[in-house]
């Protein structure tokens, strides 16, 4: 008989929380019209979420707006050093304030005024109402309260902006911890777009998110890798959040690196495979999961090491090299101890719905959204962000793109290929429930540990 997992308050303020019992939840988060209902209720409006980068909104005027549910919010800058947000309707008689004809992506363009297309109430970029056609009508009624834009929580960290449309939410920071204090030293809000792509995908946006959320899956799904090395990955809970890394067993390369992306490759040489490694993850990866510099450094490695070189010594040379080359070209990397390296780990998930893989001066980053009111559909987005020389980074838009090799790489393409058939796989009747692997996936537990608690429901249980 499975037994129900005591969620205590206790729970949040540890940050290595014993989820690494076996346990199981159900499928009823990925396929129940009512939970994806729920969610509406009990989810969306209640956490804080990427609403977008600062970098889109530069200028004063500049706005976004960010969809989730039947929700769509206004995120404008406001003035030179100050942002804001607003529910994106007219609180007239309800029309929506800025049309999203995109209903995924939502729109974004520049204003010094919001001009309701219905009747004409008009607003600054306060959110104030500065304009009503015969205010005398209402004989007085007309509060500023009520003719105003309804406002929403907005905040940045890391150069995201992120809303919380609850007024009683605790602040970004403190919902942010400890993620947050880990990867400060990585300074993510100095680094730009590269690329962003975006799908409107076939399984729930929590089946499309977990695919991105252990390495388990690499020796599976990812065969091609495997001749670089190993995949034994660890996973880790930290509250709401959670981290995977690699776990390396050859103790030569017991340093901060062999947790992350930039780590060695396996093989008799390591100067050869470390390079083969990082050029296969940076072409299959959409030029993601590394960088330009990262990969020449590395071409370099057979040239500028004598043979024989341990793997520990092959990164850390690898790395500095990088890091000159970088500098050489304006590009400063961000001090970080390399306790810190290790404690950042590969990759994290931050509940609910972003995902991201950090290197020192690049970062891949993943988003997933329901679409409409289907649990079997999702908004599925990814992106990459650098950092470039000052004033070179590209001009980027977000893009519809077919979860092909050709659009996406090869590897994304090997995870689009899974998770429509996971999604149709949790309806079989055969199915006996899942069995996450304990260490390996243990991010995805916590998900489903802090999902239970945002829900009001217990969907996670002990195996027995
Ligand atoms: S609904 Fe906006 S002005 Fe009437
Ligand atoms: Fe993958």
């Amino acid at each position: 008989m499975n037994k129900p997992v005591t969620i205590t308050p206790e729970d949040r303020a540890v940050t290595e929380p014993d989820l690494g019992e076996p346990l199981t939840y159900s499928v009823e988060a990925f396929l129940s019209p009512d939970y994806a209902k729920d969610e509406k209720e009990r989810l969306w409006p209640k956490v804080w979420q990427v609403a977008g980068r600062v970098e889109e909104i530069p200028e004063v005027g500049n706005f976004i707006t960010y969809e989730i549910a039947d929700d769509s919010i206004i995120v404008v800058r406001s003035a030179p050093d100050e942002i804001k947000a607003f529910h994106n309707v007219c609180p007239h008689r309800g029309r929506r304030l800025v049309d999203t004809p995109c209903e995924s992506n939502g729109a974004c363009g520049s204003k010094r005024r919001f001009v309701c297309g219905f009747h004409g109430w008009t607003f600054d970029l306060e959110g104030k109402n500065v304009h009503i056609l015969d205010p005398q009508d209402w004989k007085g009624a007309l509060t500023e309260d009520r003719t105003g834009l309804s406002p929403v929580k907005v905040d940045q960290w890391g150069g995201w902006l992120f809303i919380n449309m609850d007024p009683e939410s605790i602040p970004l920071r403190e919902y942010l911890e400890p993620f947050a204090s880990i990867l400060d030293a990585f300074q993510l809000e100095k680094m730009r777009f590269k690329w962003r792509q975006w799908v409107i995908y076939p399984s729930n946006w929590k089946t499309a998110l977990e695919a991105f959320m252990e390495p388990y899956h690499v020796s599976g799904t990812h065969t091609q890798l495997l001749k670089y090395g190993q995949f034994y990955a660890y996973s880790k809970s930290y509250g709401l959040h959670g981290v995977s890394g690699f776990d390396e067993r050859d103790p030569s390369l017991k340093m901060s690196q062999s947790s992350s992306v930039t780590r060695a490759g396996s093989g008799s040489d390591p100067r050869v495979s470390t390079y083969e490694l990082v050029r296969e993850n940076y072409e299959t990866v959409n030029f993601a999961a590394s960088t330009e510099t990262l990969v020449k450094a590395a071409s370099r490695l057979v040239d500028e090491l004598p043979e024989g070189t341990p793997p520990g010594d092959v990164v850390k040379h690898w790395l500095a090299a990088a890091r000159a080359d970088d500098a050489a070209r304006g590009v400063e990397w961000p001090t970080i101890t390399p306790e810190n390296v290790a404690e950042a780990g590969l990759a994290w998930h931050v509940f609910p719905n972003m995902s991201l893989l950090q290197g020192q001066t690049f970062a891949l980053c993943y988003r997933a959204r329901p679409y409409g009111d289907d649990p079997d559909q999702c908004i599925f987005e990814s992106y990459a962000i650098e950092r470039y020389p000052e004033g070179e980074a590209p001009k980027t838009e977000w893009v519809y793109a077919e979860p092909t090799a050709e659009k996406w790489g090869a590897v994304l393409a090997q995870d689009f290929a899974n998770m429509q058939w996971v999604q149709k796989g949790m309806k079989s009747r055969g199915f006996r429930g899942t069995l996450p692997n304990p260490h390996q996936e243990q991010k995805i537990t916590n998900f489903h540990r802090n999902l239970d608690d945002y829900m009001g429901r217990t969907t996670l249980r002990l195996l027995d």
